[in-house]
């Protein structure tokens, strides 16, 4: 069959106004908030953990008039310094800098901050953030292990303050529209979906214990995870990802991403009754990477629904030619398939292209440092207006936690070799004594964030 009916979308703006129009559901609404910023003021930002990741959301920022990039955080300072000057070059006024996130907090100038350092430090960083009265911009994953999830939402509920969550495709206009057509049934009921991640990872090689260079506060990096791994080369920065210590593996890294597209697309806000990993470090075995490189989670919702997320950290073999996506099957053989960037496919029962919704507002392929920065200023426009208005952010903690834990459950399948059961309804593992050792983890004393709760 040949494409009886196409849509190309080629203008962001006129897409923005359907959505706005025909007023899309949310699949979680973020509580409305006590306004803290008054509209027409600018909106002073702190950003933590600059060296890659947050260094773009810094430059985008410093280009958005509603706010202003007032403070760097990073305890490395060779990070600290390129990213001010990285704000500086965006023709916004030089950022003051800090080595030390707990003065940028202290900081009774500063009403809302980013943080983008690495995931052993999310949870603990959100609740000091809010803690200290701050709005707050969390990248994901939204913690390092599930009982940070329930201390998160607790935080939030105690001071009140605005909480946005980096799963920034929530916010992309076109997939808010797709969200709409599926709750419209587009494509009638869905009750499975596939999707992956895949890319080409190289060895981070075997660490060798040297003295920490002396730009890196080693003791502020690693804040709240336990003293006890030594310095290596090979740790900081980013190849930490891979290191359960600190990291969360692909899973969290980039199935987070999808697996919270999956749960919003099929409108799932119950846990799973069953989650299941199989996989391994199948590749450059002799190094100091540790999280699985091969991973497929399940994801089984009783007899209602299931969906599945593959990762592929160092096998780039494209699916339906897309390094990253989403396929969701409905019903008499229609599907819907998303690559992860601002557009979408729907498929007939012959594998056709029955309709494509796309926008000039795309990624810039290629760009890895920063590929989809016009779509993530929506996201980030978002968060603003929440502060300004109390008007409700697309990612919510509650949706981010959630889709965190999904993807927590899996590694915790991965780690111990078996399947999980679960309580749909509170998301408690069942039967299971030894997955308690991955549910929590122990703090140093000196950052636990039990302390500001
Ligand atoms: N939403 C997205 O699309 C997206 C994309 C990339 C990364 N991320 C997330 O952003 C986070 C950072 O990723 P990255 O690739 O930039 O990692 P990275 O290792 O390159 O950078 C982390 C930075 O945090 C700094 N840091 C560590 N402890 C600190 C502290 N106590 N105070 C201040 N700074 C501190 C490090 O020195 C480093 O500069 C990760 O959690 C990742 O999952 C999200």
């Amino acid at each position: 069959m040949s494409i009886s009916r196409r849509e190309f979308i080629k203008d962001a703006a006129a897409v923005s106004a359907f959505i706005s129009l025909s007023g899309i559901p949310l699949s979680g609404t973020g509580r409305k908030k006590t306004v803290s910023v008054p509209p027409g003021d600018r909106i002073r930002v702190g950003v933590a953990g600059v060296n890659s990741r947050g260094r773009a959301i810094a430059g985008t920022l410093s280009k958005m008039p509603r706010c202003q990039v007032a403070c760097i955080c990073d305890c490395d300072l060779d990070a600290l310094e390129k990213c001010r000057g990285w704000v500086e070059e965006s023709g916004a006024p030089r950022p003051d800098g800090e080595q030390d996130y707990r003065k940028m907090l202290d900081r009774n100038d500063i009403d809302a901050v980013v943080i983008a350092m690495p995931d052993h430090w999310h949870a603990t960083a959100a609740i000091m953030a809010l803690h200290a009265g701050k709005h707050v911009y969390l990248e994901k994953p939204a913690s390092y292990c599930p009982e940070e999830n329930a201390m998160l939402l607790e935080a939030e509920r105690k001071y009140g303050k605005v909480v946005q969550v980096g799963m920034q495709r929530r916010s992309y206009p076109v997939l808010r529209q797709a969200v709409q057509e599926l709750r419209e049934g587009v494509i009638g009921e869905v009750r499975h979906a596939t999707s992956w991640y895949a890319t080409n990872r190289t060895s981070i090689g075997v660490g060798r214990p040297v003295p920490v260079p002396s730009r890196l506060n080693w003791d502020f990096w690693q804040g709240p995870a336990p003293r006890g791994p030594l310095y290596k080369d090979n740790i900081v920065h980013y190849n930490w990802h891979w290191r359960w210590h600190w990291g969360t593996g692909e899973a969290l890294n980039n199935g987070t991403h999808f697996v919270d597209l999956v749960r919003w697309m099929m409108n799932l806000n119950e846990y799973p009754s069953e989650v299941a990993s199989v996989g391994g470090r199948y590749h450059f075995r002799n190094d100091d990477w540790e999280t699985p490189d091969t991973q497929v989670l399940s994801f089984q919702f009783g007899e209602k629904a299931s969906f599945t997320w593959e990762g592929r950290s160092c096998d780039p073999k494209r699916i339906d030619g897309a390094s990253t996506g989403v396929t969701l099957y409905g019903e008499n053989g229609m599907s819907l398939f998303l690559n992860g960037k601002n557009e979408y496919v729907i498929f007939d029962d012959k594998d056709q292209i029955i309709r494509k919704v796309e926008s000039g507002m795309t990624f810039r392929d290629g760009d890895r440092f920063n590929p989809s920065e016009e779509l993530d200023a929506l996201h980030f426009a978002n968060w603003f207006d929440a502060i300004e208005n109390g008007t409700p952010v697309n990612d919510p903690l509650c949706e981010a936690c959630m889709s965190t834990q999904y993807t927590q459950y899996g590694n915790i399948a991965q780690r111990l070799g078996r399947s999980l059961k679960i309580d749909p309804a509170s998301g408690a593992i069942l039967n299971d004594s030894e997955s308690r050792q991955y549910w929590s983890r122990t703090y140093d004393p000196v950052w636990t964030p039990k302390q500001y709760l």
